[in-house]
């Protein structure tokens, strides 16, 4: 059986444009009035346009590969998911911009990175890359999602954009993971890669959270621990999330295993007039 086939009833895939505008009244620290939880947040939006990028290209390379048309079909969604993900977040990150975070440098390093990464990996190595990070976005997505506690701490206009966020990461994925399996990925790339990305795209999402915080005089090392604390020890969103990012490691793992696809319904009629694509 191939891992697509492997659970047979997906939710299905649908491309919606959030048509995001943040007014100027949301305060800058929009995470419950928390400069580090709020430069955390800030973090992830600006890496999100050109990883998303980095994670269709990655998934693009392959597309002619695939013989499934489902899969095909499921690819085709993906894409235009990641490419409005991309937009929306680029809304957000010129609002957060407006608003002093120094959006600008941070993602010109950014892009150096993803700008390496295209020059020195193989197609099999980006696409693992693409899967690793599909899989944080998704076990976040899924907390997001189950966890009112998070999300009802950000500003109801940011909380909008993840949310939507949340359910499309939901939604898809599996897709660059059976893309993987579909032509012929291997077991160690996959979990090899994890372990790098792991440890890459923590230490660059701590570092432009400090530059966020220092930003505005607040890069202090207490500052830095505390908000640390919140995110591994109490209440530890990151710690809780280890048991299912180590699932990643199994050799039979599939993320249809862990499935959440309630998780999306609460949501079709509160999105259904942003949808211009379904399967
Ligand atoms: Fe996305
Ligand atoms: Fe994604």
């Amino acid at each position: 059986m191939t891992a697509h086939a492997a659970v047979l009833s997906r939710p299905a895939i649908q491309v919606r444009r959030l048509g995001l505008k943040i007014s100027a009244s949301v305060p800058k620290h929009f995470f419950a009035d928390d400069p580090f939880l709020s430069a955390f947040y800030a973090a992830m939006s600006t890496v999100f346009p050109d990883g998303e990028r980095f994670f269709i290209d990655s998934v693009r390379h392959y597309q002619k590969e695939l013989s499934d048309p489902n899969l095909i079909s499921e690819v085709r969604k993906f894409i235009g998911q990641e490419a409005h993900h991309g937009q929306e977040h680029e809304a957000f990150n010129e609002w957060l911009e407006e608003k002093g975070y120094p959006i600008a440098p941070v993602l010109k390093r950014v892009q150096e990175g993803l700008n390496m990464a295209r020059q020195r990996l193989g197609p099999r190595q980006q696409l693992a890359m693409t899967l690793a990070l599909e899989h944080f976005t998704a076990i976040m997505a899924n907390q997001f999602l189950t966890r009112p506690e998070i999300s009802e701490a950000l500003h109801p206009e940011i909380r909008a954009l993840f949310s939507w966020h949340a359910v499309e990461e939901t939604e898809h994925k599996a897709v660059a993971y059976d893309v993987y399996q579909a032509t012929g990925g291997g077991y160690w790339n996959r979990v090899l890669m994890m372990v790098q990305i792991t440890m890459l795209f923590w230490m660059r999402i701590t570092a432009i959270t400090h530059a966020y915080l220092k930003s505005e005089g607040n890069g202090g090392l207490m500052r830095m621990l505390r908000g640390g604390w919140w995110l591994v020890g109490n209440p530890g969103p990151l710690r809780r999330l280890i048991p299912e990012y180590l699932d990643y490691f199994r050799p039979g793992f599939h993320p249809w295993q862990h499935d959440n696809r309630a998780l999306i319904a609460p949501f079709q009629d509160e999105l259904q007039d942003r949808v211009i694509a379904r399967n």
